[in-house]
C-alpha cells in the first residue's frame, strides 16, 4: 500500500464536513460534467462502464448522475465509489441504501494514494471528476501508478486534474480554484512511465480561468500490444546482436 503524505492527509482533512458539498447538488454544478456539450461527456462516453470506478465520490453526486442517464446506466454492472474520508463513505452509504441501484454500488474507504482494496485487472473504467485538482503531486502520481494496476488490459481512466504550474511550493489554497501544483505533460509523462497509452488531453477553464485544468484520458494497453511491443524489442536486441557479430568477424 503506498504510504500518505503529510500534505495528503491534510487535504483530505479540508473536504471533512465541507459546505461544498451541499452546493455541489445543485443542477448547474452537476450539469458541467454530464451535459453531451461538455469535453467531460465527451471523453466518458469512451469508457466501458461495466466495472466503473468513482475515486474521491464527495456524497455521490457524479454517481447518482451516472446511474441516471439512460444510455450509460443498463451497461453498469458495479459501481466502487472510493474516497479518503469515511464520513464521505457513511454519506454515500445513506444516500443509496434504498436506492434501486444499491446492488450494483459498493463503497470503500481508501488510503488517499491507491486503489487498494480493488484488485489487479478488475476494472474497466475510473474517473474522478472535481478532486484530483485538489491532490499533491506525490498523490496523484501514485494514482496514476495504481490505476496501471487495477485496469483491465484496454481498460480505461479519465481522470479531471490541475493544470496550474505557477506557483510550485504554495499551499494550495492560496491558488485559484484551490487547485494543486500539476500540468497536462507532467500528468502524460507519469502515465507513460506507469506503461498507460494517453489517449487523449483538453485543458479546459474553470470559472472563467482559462486552462487551468486539463482531462487526460488514459488506457492500459491490451495485452495483445505489449506482446507485440514485447516481440520487437527482442527483435531488435537480436538483430544488434547479430550486427554486432558480423562486424567482429570482418574484422
Ligand atoms: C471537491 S470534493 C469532490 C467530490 C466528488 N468528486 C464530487 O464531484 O462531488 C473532493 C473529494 O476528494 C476527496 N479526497 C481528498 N483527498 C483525497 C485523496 N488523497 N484520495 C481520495 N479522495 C480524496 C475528499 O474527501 C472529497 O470527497
Amino acid at each position: 500500500m503506498a504510504t500518505i503524505g503529510s500534505r495528503t492527509s491534510s487535504i483530505a482533512s479540508d473536504w471533512k464536513s465541507n459546505s461544498y458539498y451541499l452546493a455541489a447538488e445543485q443542477e448547474r454544478w452537476v450539469d458541467v460534467f454530464w451535459n453531451a456539450a461538455t469535453p467531460f461527456r465527451r471523453l466518458f462516453d469512451h469508457l466501458d462502464v461495466r466495472k466503473v470506478v468513482d475515486l474521491a465520490c464527495g456524497h455521490g453526486r457524479q454517481s447518482a448522475r451516472m446511474l441516471s442517464l439512460e444510455s450509460v446506466a443498463p451497461a453498469i454492472e458495479k459501481v466502487y465509489l472510493l474516497d479518503v474520508n469515511q464520513e464521505n463513505i457513511d454519506a454515500c452509504t445513506e444516500r443509496f441504501r434504498n436506492s434501486a441501484n444499491n446492488s450494483r454500488i459498493e463503497m470503500k474507504k481508501i488510503s488517499g494514494a491507491d486503489f487498494r482494496p480493488l484488485e489487479d485487472s478488475s476494472i474497466t473504467a475510473i474517473f474522478c471528476y472535481d478532486a484530483m485538482v485538489h491532490f499533491e503531486y506525490d498523490a496523484v502520481l501514485s494514482y496514476i501508478n495504481d490505476a496501471a494496476r487495477i485496469l483491465q488490459p484496454g481498460g480505461r481512466a479519465l481522470f479531471h486534474h490541475s493544470n496550474f504550474v505557477s506557483a510550485p511550493g504554495a499551499d494550495y489554497k492560496e491558488n485559484p480554484h484551490w487547485r494543486n501544483y500539476m500540468s497536462k505533460s507532467l500528468f502524460a509523462h507519469a502515465a507513460n512511465r506507469a506503461g498507460l497509452s494517453v489517449l487523449d488531453q483538453v485543458t479546459i477553464e474553470w470559472d472563467g480561468e482559462r486552462n487551468l485544468d486539463c482531462l487526460s484520458l488514459l488506457e492500459r494497453p491490451k495485452d495483445t500490444d505489449r506482446i507485440q511491443t514485447a516481440r520487437r524489442e527482442r527483435n531488435r536486441d537480436l538483430y544488434g546482436k547479430i550486427r554486432r557479430k558480423l562486424m567482429s568477424l570482418r574484422r
